[in-house]
């Protein structure tokens, strides 16, 4: 389904929300299109790439109607490779401790890279020309979430700081191929460093506003809630709304369950960190977090890709966990504990990973 490859674990085909394999993932730097998780809250709209039109309004100077050929013609491309991750990454192990229902049980592949080609939403904003008084831009899609209290379009937001950085794009490529309809084709937003949320897909609209988007998906959905609140009667404004991703980590190879033989064994997986900081050590450690090594590190995909780490072990027949944790460029750690994090919603889990294997003997 959606061209993507057969060992795709699809949670739900309808709307399509499915995650590569740990083994498929730690493929390639850059992931392939066909390996790229994909989270859609409703339908997957057709859009015709002649008929699109980017409508700009709210606080602006100049409101802006474009199309493709002049989003392209008149502002400068460029190519960003950034890494998006789904803030219900690694939900699994959430609702390990507590169920949390109606939200997917997400591994940790709800996280992907690709380069991404388009233009600089900055500059078509300035462009546009933003007033003083515009503080968020809200992005406006056509797909119809009926999961949404009450149904409505997909829409989110995100600041007027970050909306003109230059890594945030309005993007028409992805791996040097026309964007999938999947993954938001013909025009999505792509806000590297912010959770996977706020890059919206099939962008259509995107109003300069003073609040952030009254859209379900910015005001109710992806807010942080503590382990007591009920969803349903919490004071939702009370509670963060979701943005930069958390610092995170996790072995991809190899995956929990399989069995390899004892001697040398290849460990690797991926980290990734938010935003403004970077991910400058992974801890490996074969004794559930007494000692640690450290893994060797491969970033060389830029600011706003995941870094991948890999590292060799010495390993003895029997059962064998392996806990892995990052540190990002402020000093901080992962936290310790899944069960510390648990949340109504199964966000942000960013515990240290735990994969359990089999070692047989030769
Ligand atoms: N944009 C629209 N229009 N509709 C959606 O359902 N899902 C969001 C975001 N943009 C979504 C959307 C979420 S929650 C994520 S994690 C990413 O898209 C996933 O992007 P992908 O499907 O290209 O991996």
């Amino acid at each position: 389904m959606w061209q993507k490859r057969e060992d795709t674990i699809v949670h739900e085909a309808e709307p399509y929300n499915a995650e590569p394999s740990r083994a498929a993932l730690a493929v390639a730097m850059i992931t392939p299109i066909d390996t790229f998780y994909s989270r859609n809250h409703g339908s997957v709209p057709t859009v015709d790439p002649d008929g699109w039109r980017l409508r700009v309004d709210g606080l602006v100077e100049r409101p802006l109607q474009i199309d493709l050929a002049r989003l392209k013609a008149e502002f400068e491309p460029r190519e960003v490779v950034a890494t998006l991750q789904c803030a219900g990454a690694r939900r699994a192990d959430l609702v390990a401790i507590r169920d949390i229902p109606g939200e997917a049980p997400w591994g940790p592949c709800a996280t992907s890279t690709a380069r991404w080609t388009g233009v600089s939403l900055g500059d078509v904003l300035a462009a546009a020309g933003l007033q003083d008084a515009a503080e968020h831009l809200a992005f406006e899609a056509p797909d119809l979430s009926r999961h949404a209290d009450a149904a409505q379009p997909y829409g989110s937001s995100i600041t007027r700081r970050k909306a003109t950085s230059p890594e945030v794009l309005l993007a028409w490529g992805m791996n040097g191929e026309s964007l999938p309809a999947v993954h938001g084709g013909p025009v999505r937003v792509v806000v590297p460093g912010w959770i996977g949320a706020r890059s919206v897909k099939w962008v259509e609209r995107v109003t300069a506003r003073r609040d952030p988007s009254p859209n379900y998906f910015q005001q109710t959905a992806y807010r942080l809630l503590p382990a007591d609140a009920d969803p349903e009667s919490a004071d939702l404004h009370a509670m963060p709304m979701l943005s930069s991703v958390a610092l995170n980590s996790d072995v991809l190879v190899p995956s929990p369950g399989s069995t390899v033989s004892a001697g040398r064994v290849d460990v690797s997986g991926y980290a990734y960190a938010g935003d403004d900081r970077a991910v400058v050590r992974v801890d490996v450690s074969l004794d559930h977090g007494q000692t640690w090594r450290q893994a060797e590190l491969e970033q060389d995909a830029g600011d706003w890709a995941w870094c991948r780490w890999h590292t060799t072990v010495d390993a003895e027949p029997g059962a064998l966990t392996i806990t892995v944790r990052a540190w990002d460029s402020t000093g901080a750690a992962q936290p310790d504990s899944a069960a510390g994090l648990w949340n109504p919603k199964g966000y942000i889990n960013n515990a240290w990973s735990h994969t359990t294997i089999d070692v047989a003997a030769r």
